[in-house]
């Protein structure tokens, strides 16, 4: 299964070089209309979706076989790519504005006029964690493109670090999770409302929780849920932070 996937990755990006190419050079492929921008646009949307499906399959294999890469990087860069690649799908304003961003309080300010609050000491954002770089990437993804499709109007970011471990909390205003569905919801397909309310013109599957759940467990962290109907969700995750020395 999983080679079966690996093989999409190819054709994939054949088909993404392909779109990109007639749309930025022109001078070589002949003018496009403003109604052909927009069919390309939608469907390098949604190669670019799919390519984030393939990758998070493959990431999901390899960490049940217990596979895990961790490497030293800066939180900054995590977030920003987590971010990017959110907004990439859905608001691509959003994403210029977020690759221009130079520094914390700028891209809090971005982050902000979409209303979503990050939290972080600027000691933490800027110094360096020893983890999985893509399976933590997956994992606040997910968080995030939940908390942006069911919020009202708000979401918040919090990151705070221990001694030993580092602790997400993603939180939305939105209509919250009965306590009734707090364990279903991290089981593969289930949706409470499979009709989706998401103006994201691509529907989910109800397979981010499990994928999270998974991956979290397997980088030998907790995943905590605080919810109730019509008061907001929560998502807290805690990850221990590798030892390097011991890989
Ligand atoms: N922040 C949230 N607020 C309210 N409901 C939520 C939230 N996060 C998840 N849920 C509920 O849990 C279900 C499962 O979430 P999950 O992320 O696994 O699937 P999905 O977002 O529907 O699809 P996918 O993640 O595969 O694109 C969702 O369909 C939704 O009903
Ligand atoms: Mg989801």
């Amino acid at each position: 299964m999983d080679l079966l996937i690996h093989d999409l990755k190819v054709p994939l990006a054949v088909i993404e070089a392909g779109l990109m190419g007639i749309m930025n050079r022109q001078e070589k492929y002949g003018p496009i209309t403003e109604r052909q921008e927009k069919v390309f646009m939608r469907a390098l949307r949604n190669t670019k979706v799919l390519k984030a499906l393939v990758n998070d399959a493959l990431e999901l294999g390899k960490s049940r076989e217990g596979v895990v890469n961790a490497s030293r990087f800066k939180l900054s860069h995590l977030i920003e790519q987590a971010l990017e690649e959110l907004f990439d799908l859905t608001d691509s304003s959003a994403f210029e504005e977020i690759r221009r961003c130079t520094g914390l309080a700028q891209f809090r300010r971005v982050l902000e006029s979409k209303g979503v609050f990050l939290s972080v000491d600027e000691d933490l954002w800027c110094g360096e964690i020893y983890q999985d770089h893509a399976k933590l990437k997956q994992i606040l993804r997910n968080l995030l493109s939940n908390a942006l499709k069911y919020r009202k109007s708000t979401v918040e970011l919090n990151i705070e670090r221990t001694e030993d471990s580092i602790i997400f909390s993603v939180k939305d205003d939105g209509e919250g999770i009965p306590s009734a569905f707090h364990k279903k919801i991290f089981e593969c397909y289930f949706q409470m409302d499979p009709e989706d309310r998401s103006s994201c013109s691509v529907r989910g599957h109800g397979l981010g929780l499990a994928g999270v759940m998974v991956l979290v467990e397997d980088l030998g962290g907790q995943l905590e849920l605080d919810s109730d109907e019509g008061a907001g969700t929560r998502f807290v995750v805690r990850l221990p932070l590798k030892d390097e020395i011991q890989g």
